[in-house]
């Protein structure tokens, strides 16, 4: 039903991440195969990990206002959606302003096939549910592509996911998804704001170990998927805060000196002990980054909600 990702898009963005001189790195979109997801979905219901409980109260109490202010027949997009269990609310309402006459047309757009699969079956009920396995950009093409005068696009980025982007990289990311909007679509931005650095760091390294399961599963996918020989025993999750940059970093530290072979990637890689591989970034924001942000990208800031006991920012901007 879902295609798959191109195996030697992956073999060569592994090989390039990693047989780099300096600091060796993965990409993070690589992290949510059938497994990865599953533990995403794990670690979204630990307690240390507030950012989801944040921000799917902030969708939910402010769903009603979200949707009044948007007029017209609104076409729903959600960029990374994964399981899509925070756009309940928001199809909920959705599905009240159209009453009988049209249905909810939710497009969730994520590389994870799994992900998509159980937002299809979960959501169903409350409307068409168009998944795209595909990367964002590509996916709300396809969406913009669908639309029909008069309708507005309503698009979802939950989950401070834009904090996985370097900043420049999350400037222009947020300017490429308004080149695909028009004046009055509107971009929904959850992004999850600085906080102690002690609270931020229990989040990215549960005692449970349920975030290093996740971060360690990469090395076993690519051992499943591009015939690797990883030990993942002789590595081991490791978070850290770069205040400066207000990032978490995930890496994948080596226990020992070794050597791993990665037979679809032709890639025979040596680690020092002490050596890590640079998995995933997580940018923390202050609310008037946020708005400088997007306000660069084209859009106005229409509202902005802050959840008060996880500080985590909810905002509605509209495209200029
Ligand atoms: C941090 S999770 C957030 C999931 C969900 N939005 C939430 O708030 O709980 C990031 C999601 O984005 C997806 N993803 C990562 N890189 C992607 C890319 N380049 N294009 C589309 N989806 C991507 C992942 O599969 C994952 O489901």
């Amino acid at each position: 039903m879902y295609a798959q990702a191109p195996e030697n898009e992956f073999a060569r963005d592994v090989r390039e991440g990693l047989a780099r001189d300096g600091q060796k790195t993965l990409s993070c979109r690589y992290l949510y195969d059938p497994v990865g997801s599953a533990l995403f979905d794990a670690i979204t219901c630990l307690a240390e990990y507030g950012l989801t409980r944040a921000d799917a109260r902030l969708v939910e109490c402010h769903a009603a206002e979200i949707i009044a202010r948007i007029p017209g027949h609104i076409l729903l997009a959600e960029l990374g959606s994964g399981s899509g269990a925070k756009t309940r609310p928001i199809m909920l309402r959705l599905g009240e302003r159209l009453g009988r006459r049209r249905k909810v047309i939710y497009y969730p757009i994520d590389v994870s096939g799994a992900a998509l699969e159980r937002c299809a079956r979960e959501l169903a009920s409350l409307g068409t549910i168009v998944p795209l396995e595909t990367d964002y950009l590509e996916g709300l093409e396809r969406v913009a592509e669908q639309r029909s005068p008069g309708e507005t696009l309503l698009v979802l980025f939950l989950g401070s996911t834009i904090g996985n982007f370097e900043p420049e990289e999350a400037a222009d990311f947020l300017a490429a998804v308004r080149s695909r909007l028009s004046p009055g679509d509107a971009l929904l931005l959850g992004t999850d704001l600085v906080k102690p650095a002690a609270q931020m760091l229990l989040a990215y390294d549960d005692p449970a170990g349920v975030t290093a399961a996740f971060n360690l599963n990469l090395l076993g996918r690519i051992n499943r998927e591009l015939d690797g020989d990883f030990d993942l025993r002789q590595f081991e999750h490791v978070a850290r805060y770069d205040g400066a940059a207000q990032r978490i970093e995930m890496h994948l530290r080596s226990r020992s000196d070794q050597v791993v072979t990665i037979g679809k990637a032709a890639l025979v890689i040596e680690f020092a002990a002490g050596e890590t591989i640079w998995t995933e970034s997580s940018h923390k924001f202050r609310p008037e980054q946020i708005v400088a942000l997007a306000c660069a990208a084209g859009f106005r800031l229409e509202r902005q909600w802050i959840d008060c006991e996880w500080p985590f920012a909810e905002s509605l901007l509209r495209a200029q």
